[in-house]
C-alpha cells in the first residue's frame, strides 16, 4: 500500500510555466490515495485556471479572491487540516517571500501558520536560480528544514539549458512519499560517499590530478540523503556547493581521503566510492618550487586503493565502486568488481567519443554489474536522476542482502 494513502496534502501553485505540471502532480497524488487541496497565488492564474484544479480535485480551490462563508480563517484551518504542504512550482519570488516570513497572500500566510512538513519544488530560469539572492534564500530555507525537491537540470521553457526546471510530477510524488511521509528507504543507514578528484602534490605549486568535477559523487550523496540516510561525503577538491544536510569532509590527496574514510567507516552500512582517486603520487613532494629543466623525470609511487582497503577490512559494509573506462568497459568493470570484492560496480564510458558524458558533464550513461550476476544499462540522463535511480537500486540490493 502506498504510504500516501489517506494523507492530506496542500498543493501550493505559484505563477510559472511549470504550473501545468501541477495538474499532473495532483492526479498522481490522488492515484496514490492522498487527499489534496489546492491553493494558488494570484500569478498562478495567468498560467492555469482554478477551475482546472477544482475539476481535478473535486474541491474548491483556495485563492486570494476566495471569500470564506465562515471566519476568514482559511490559512489556519488549512494548516491544521494538512499533513504536509508541497509548493510546486515554487518561483524565485515565492522563495523570497517564504524566506522573509511574509504573510501577504493566502499561500504565504498559510506557510507561516503551519507547523507541518513543507517542501518546495523550485521552477525558474537558470540565471534566477543561480543568483546569489535566490541561493541565499534557498540556504536559509534549508536551514529551517524546508525540503527542496530539485530543481532539475535540462532544457527550459525560455530555450536555455541549465538548473531550474521543475522535477517531473512522478519524481515529486516519490520524493513526497520518501521524504515527507516515511523515513525513506535508507532511513537509519549511514553511508559514506567519496567524490571528486584527488590532488597529489609534486611541489608547493603543482599537483597530479584528473578531470573529475565531483558532480556524480555529490549527486549520489544528495540522493542518499533524500532517501533518508545519514550521509558523510568525503570530497576531493571541487568547486561544488555542499549538498544540504550532508556532512562534508574536504580532503586533498588519496592518503587524506583514505584516512578520513577510515575515520568514518566503523558505523557505516554502505560505502559508495565515486571519487576518481589518483592511482599514483609523486615519490617525493619537493619542499620548494621545482626549477625548469630540459627534461624532468618524476618518480611515482602507487597510492593506496581506498575502496579495496575498505572492502577487505570491513566485509560487513556494502561496497559500491565506480569504474571510468575508455574501452572494454564490461571486462574491466567486472574485473574491478571481483578484485575489489564489491557488491556493485557502476561503469561509465569516459572516452573522448562518449560525447559529453562521464567526467565534468551534467549527464552520464551508466552500466551496472552486481556481484549477484545482475546487469543494468541506463541511458543518458542527468547525474541527479541517475543518482536517485542508483540509490534505489543500492537500497534494494542492500535490503535483499540483509533480510536473507
Ligand atoms: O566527478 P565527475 O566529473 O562527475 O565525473 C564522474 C566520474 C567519471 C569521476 C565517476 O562517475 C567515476 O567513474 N568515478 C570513478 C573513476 C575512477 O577513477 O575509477 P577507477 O576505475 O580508477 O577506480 C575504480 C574504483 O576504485 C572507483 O570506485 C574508485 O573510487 C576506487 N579507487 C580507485 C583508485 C584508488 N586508489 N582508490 C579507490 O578507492
Amino acid at each position: 500500500m502506498s504510504n500516501l494513502k489517506y494523507k492530506t496534502i496542500l498543493l501550493g501553485v505559484c505563477g510559472g510555466i511549470a504550473a501545468y505540471k501541477s495538474a499532473y502532480l495532483l492526479r498522481e497524488l490522488q492515484k496514490q490515495g492522498a487527499e489534496v487541496r489546492v491553493i494558488m497565488t494570484r500569478a498562478a492564474h495567468d498560467f492555469i485556471t482554478p477551475l482546472t484544479f477544482q475539476a481535478l480535485s473535486g474541491h474548491v480551490v483556495y485563492t486570494d479572491d476566495y471569500q470564506s462563508e465562515q471566519r476568514g480563517m482559511e490559512h489556519i484551518d488549512l494548516a491544521r487540516w494538512a499533513n504536509a504542504i508541497v509548493i510546486a512550482p515554487a518561483t524565485a519570488n515565492f522563495l523570497a517571500r517564504l524566506a522573509q516570513g511574509r504573510a501577504e497572500d493566502l499561500l504565504s500566510s498559510l506557510c507561516l501558520a503551519a507547523n507541518i512538513p513543507l517542501a518546495v519544488a523550485p521552477a525558474m530560469n537558470r540565471e534566477m536560480w543561480a543568483q546569489a539572492a535566490t541561493q541565499a534564500n534557498v540556504e536559509l530555507l534549508r536551514q529551517r528544514d524546508i525540503t527542496f525537491f530539485g530543481p532539475d537540470s535540462g532544457e527550459q521553457a525560455c530555450g536555455e539549458t541549465g538548473d531550474g526546471r521543475m522535477l517531473e510530477p512522478d519524481v515529486i510524488v516519490s520524493l513526497i512519499a520518501n521524504k515527507l511521509f516515511s523515513h525513506g528507504e535508507l532511513a537509519g543507514k549511514t553511508i559514506v560517499v567519496t567524490a571528486g578528484p584527488t590532488h597529489e602534490a609534486i611541489d608547493p605549486v603543482r599537483f597530479i590530478a584528473n578531470r573529475s568535477s565531483g558532480k556524480m559523487g555529490y549527486a549520489v550523496a544528495q540522493a542518499a540523503q533524500e532517501a533518508g540516510a545519514n550521509v558523510i561525503l568525503v570530497s576531493g577538491p571541487t568547486a561544488l556547493q555542499a549538498p544540504a544536510k550532508v556532512k562534508v569532509i574536504n580532503v586533498v590527496s588519496a592518503e587524506n581521503m583514505l584516512q578520513q574514510v577510515q575515520n568514518e567507516i566503523s558505523h557505516c552500512d554502505i560505502f559508495i566510492s565515486v571519487a576518481a582517486v589518483s592511482d599514483y603520487r609523486a615519490a617525493t613532494n619537493a619542499p620548494q618550487k621545482l626549477k625548469k629543466q630540459e627534461t624532468l623525470t618524476l618518480e611515482l609511487v602507487k597510492n593506496p586503493d581506498i575502496l579495496a582497503t575498505i572492502a577487505e577490512q570491513h566485509s560487513d559494509v556494502f561496497c559500491v565502486g565506480f569504474a571510468a573506462e575508455t574501452n572494454n568497459v564490461k571486462e574491466y568493470a567486472l574485473t574491478k568488481l571481483q578484485q575489489k570484492k564489491l557488491q556493485l560496480i557502476v561503469a561509465n564510458q569516459v572516452s573522448a567519443d562518449a560525447a559529453s558524458v562521464g567526467f565534468e558533464s551534467d549527464d552520464n550513461v551508466l552500466e551496472i554489474f552486481g556481484a549477484d550476476g545482475s546487469h543494468y544499462e541506463w541511458e543518458r540522463a542527468n547525474k541527479s536522476q541517475l543518482a536517485r535511480r542508483l540509490i534505489s537500486l543500492i537500497s534494494e540490493k542492500y535490503h535483499a542482502q540483509h533480510t536473507s
